[in-house]
């Protein structure tokens, strides 16, 4: 699928940064931005709600005189906005959104029909993120540009559909622009989500471990440390299924393992009286291909070499026949020589 006019020409790499709540903050965005990758926060994380108008200038200041660089290539950026009635700040963030022409609005929850008409008034996209097949359809009914589709194994609250699934099912009736996201943490994943069928990458956790993610130390080397196997599902701490480093829950006095139940007509669902992503830190299954942390240009430089060489190797390889004792013995049964 060809890629939104906004975005043509203006990306080193098929990916979106995808909003963190706390952690994805102006240093975050602009550092992604430059790039080459769309940088995005949620409007949630400038507190107070003042905050963001002057967040938003910093980030086009710094964006702008990036751009001055002759054969710069700088990414557009995106704004998360959630659309729920528990939202009381959404009229404003609109507002400031549209005062300084935000490019992407990244809407989540509630299918944005109010949303989309005022973004494409200023020359906007809007991309809806949705974990189900229902909540694409509805998404689209509401005249959204673009999908996020957030499948099992992602950071936050994470489908539980197979990317393989729900891309597929998605492209049955959707031929625009498709960012998947759900453990995409190196550049075969790009690749992977590309021939798959979607047109970007939709990448969180692996920006936890950046320098400029508003994270402490403790909770980037967790993120080090751990393996898919440490990332527990559970809705116990907002009511909604999300993924959560084992660590963070064991250090909150829990035991990952035999977390209270969480049903629905319960007094304790979706009200630990640990901070979720304060206290509980959240991440994907894509934790295990971690390394270090690093400067997030430098993240976005190794997804690039590493797309690059598995597109390469993909290209060398491509049905190419395989040599070997089992081959030759199979062609040995098969009546070959
Ligand atoms: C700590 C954390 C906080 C998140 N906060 C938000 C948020 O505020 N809004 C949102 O739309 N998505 C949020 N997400 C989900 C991401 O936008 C995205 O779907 C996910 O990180 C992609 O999967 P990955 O982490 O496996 O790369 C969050 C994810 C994480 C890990």
């Amino acid at each position: 699928m060809p890629l939104p006019p906004l975005l043509q020409g203006r990306l080193t790499l098929p990916v979106i940064a995808s909003p963190m709540f706390i952690l994805s903050t102006p240093a975050l965005v602009i550092a992604q931005c430059k790039a080459g990758i769309v940088g995005s926060m949620p409007s949630l994380n400038a507190r107070p709600a003042e905050l963001l108008d002057p967040w938003l200038t910093e980030i086009e200041t710094a964006l702008a005189e990036a751009a001055k660089v002759p054969g710069a290539r700088i990414a557009p950026y995106a704004i998360n906005l959630i659309v729920h009635a528990s939202n009381d700040r959404l009229e404003h963030d609109l507002a400031v959104c549209e005062a300084h022409r935000v490019p992407i609005i990244i809407t989540s929850l509630r299918a944005p029909d109010a949303v989309v008409a005022r973004v494409h008034a200023w020359g906007g996209i809007v991309f809806h993120d949705v974990t189900t097949i229902r909540h694409a359809e509805k998404a689209l009914e509401a005249g959204v540009d673009g999908l996020v589709l957030v499948a099992a194994g992602a950071g936050g609250h994470a489908g539980r559909l197979s990317p393989f699934a729900l891309v597929s099912e998605v492209r049955r009736f959707f031929d625009g622009p498709i960012a998947l996201s759900g453990a995409i943490a190196n550049g075969r994943a790009i690749l992977a989500a590309q021939a798959m069928g979607a047109d970007l990458a939709y990448i969180g956790t692996r920006f936890i471990a950046s320098t400029e993610a508003n994270a402490a130390e403790g909770y980037k080397q967790m993120v080090v440390e751990s393996k898919a196997a440490d990332i527990i599902y559970t809705p116990l701490f907002t009511g909604i299924h999300g993924n959560y480093l084992r660590g963070s829950i064991s250090r909150a006095g829990l035991d990952p393992d035999n977390l209270p139940t969480a049903d629905k007509n319960s007094a304790n669902f979706g009200t630990s009286r640990s901070k979720p992503w304060k206290d509980i830190w959240g991440a994907g299954q894509g934790v295990g291909s971690i390394g270090e942390v690093l400067p997030a240009a430098e993240i976005v430089a190794r997804l690039a070499a590493d797309y690059a060489a598995a597109r390469a190797a993909l290209e060398h390889n491509a049905f190419a026949p395989r040599p070997g004792p089992a081959a030759d013995r199979m062609i040995h049964a098969l009546g070959g020589n």
